[in-house]
């Protein structure tokens, strides 16, 4: 098989080639996507939605869970099949393997797809159009480096096309991981905990609210980790950072995900009570229930913190509402381990919440444990605690039915004649209006609750300006 390389080396007058992401994983996988386009737009590529149409094709890898690698060459294995058919239309297709399975799996790629032709970490990205070139070249490429260079530096600044227009936004402020739970890949693909400036992150914020976005969600794998330097020189905190950015104007909503329970001191806890912008809900992965299984998946908290975090949460800002993650199945767990779970989330009560049965990570110390719980008291396990959350989430849901919830606006809906927003709570609501609210915040009556959404009545409806009253749950 013959691949013209030279018709992918980036040039910025060379014809548009086409690109084509699939993201797999996180919010910062989804972030990390967009800014690969946005690398990779002065160079000539336009997003394409058909992968057989790209002259590039990256997968975007998540390596946290399940059987990452095999899926991932499942995948390339389909891929593989649209490369050749465009070469034996006398085209080109260039597949890129990017993300964390990239990063931990890089040479193991290269060796058994022979077909891929570029291997880059998250760390890595920035260089994409000098990989490129080299890839163009003729070698196969791998960039797994952690380099020195801080690659938000090396990105360019124009505002990020990340779905243009787009009325939420990601902002990756903050990435990596010192904290080396157990089970977790992260510290190992993502690499130590590094922060940008406030200075940054305030400039690219202001670039997303030009282009649209309403709602800035702020992504870190440790986020309330971050500390940066601040705008008067010193170093900044996460709640400094908060209070900045609610300030910017056209801003109508903030966020942040995910925190460790550990980094979640009063000051920001104080936020929530101060910052109108800063939504009611907050993601606060606990894990388990139980002392001693923390202590095994070395989390650096006890229950005895993450209740007191409740607690003052729910009296800086009472209509706060919960997530979590939870794993079932960590080596070690007993019977009475996984009741201590199921007896945290009946006295917490979260609003949603993710749930995943323990999954050995090559590399980390929770796989190399003797002690592993066997398959079917994992599964019986993870479907009581999933049952019971479910409960949680449809009286939460069911709650807000009759209720005034504020509403921003952020896509056309399922059916004609209808637009869709989300919650302060992240639930998508569908409403009948005009396309014209798509960009701004209304409160509405909420008519019905189903178990992944809320449905409100006519956007006639919208007649109260939003405030931030406890309104649901
Ligand atoms: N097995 C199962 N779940 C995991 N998570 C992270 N690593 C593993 C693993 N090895 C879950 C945690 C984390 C979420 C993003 O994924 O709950 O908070
Ligand atoms: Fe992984 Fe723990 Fe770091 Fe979260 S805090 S990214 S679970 S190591």
């Amino acid at each position: 098989m013959t691949i013209l390389r030279d018709e992918i080396r980036p040039n910025p007058k060379a014809t548009t080639k086409r690109l084509h992401v699939v993201t797999w994983g996180c919010q910062m996988n989804v972030y990390d996507s967009a800014r690969m386009g946005d690398v990779l737009a002065p160079h000539g590529y336009v997003p394409t939605a058909a992968p057989g149409d790209a002259d590039l094709v990256i997968l975007n890898t998540c390596h946290i869970r399940d059987r990452a690698t095999e899926k991932m060459f499942s995948e390339l294995g389909r891929l593989r099949l649209l490369k050749l058919a465009r070469e034996a239309a006398g085209q080109t297709m260039i597949l890129a393997v990017a993300g964390c399975v990239a990063q931990a799996e890089g040479a193991q790629i290269l060796a058994r797809a022979p077909y891929v032709d570029l291997v880059f970490g998250p760390q890595t990205y920035h260089r994409l159009p000098a990989l490129l070139e080299r890839a163009a070249s003729g070698s196969r490429v791998l960039d797994t480096e952690f380099p020195a260079e801080e690659k938000f530096d090396f990105l360019p600044d124009e505002a990020a096309p990340q779905t243009p227009g787009g009325v939420i936004a990601f902002l990756t402020i903050q990435e990596g991981c010192d904290k080396f739970c157990s089970f977790c890949v992260v510290p190992y693909t993502r690499g130590a905990e590094s922060s940008r400036s406030a200075a940054a992150v305030l400039a690219e914020a202001r670039r997303l609210i030009a282009s649209g976005a309403r709602e800035l969600v702020l992504l870190g794998q440790n986020v309330n980790a971050w500390h940066g330097l601040g705008l008067d020189g010193r170093d900044w905190r996460l709640d400094r950072l908060l209070r900045e950015l609610a300030e910017l104007p056209g801003l109508l909503r903030l966020r942040y995900t995910t925190s460790h329970p550990r980094d979640m001191n009063d000051d920001l806890i104080a936020c929530h009570g101060e910052i109108p912008a800063l939504m009611p809900f907050l993601h606060l992965p606990v894990q388990s229930g139980s002392d001693r299984i923390l202590a095994a998946m070395n989390r650096r908290h006890n229950i005895a913190l993450f209740d007191r975090l409740v607690e003052k949460l729910r009296i800086a800002r009472p209509d706060i509402a919960l997530s979590s993650d939870f794993i079932v199945g960590h080596p070690g767990e007993t019977d009475a381990d996984f009741a201590a779970t199921l007896a945290l989330v009946a006295r917490t009560g979260f609003a949603m919440a993710y749930s995943f049965k323990y999954s050995p990570r090559p590399g980390t110390p929770a796989a190399q444990r003797a002690d592993h719980v066997p398959p079917d008291i994992a599964d019986a396990r993870l479907q009581e605690l999933q049952a019971l959350l479910r409960r949680q989430q449809d009286a939460f849901n069911a709650d807000c039915a009759g209720r005034s919830l504020d509403v921003l606006f952020t896509g056309p809906g399922r059916h004609p004649g209808q637009v869709a927003g989300r919650s302060p709570y992240l639930q998508p609501v569908h409403i009948t209006g005009p396309v014209s609210l798509i960009g701004t915040q209304a409160r509405v009556k909420i008519s019905r609750a189903f178990p992944n959404s809320l449905s409100a009545g006519n956007w006639t409806d919208l007649s109260q300006p939003p405030n931030q009253e406890r309104a649901c749950a």
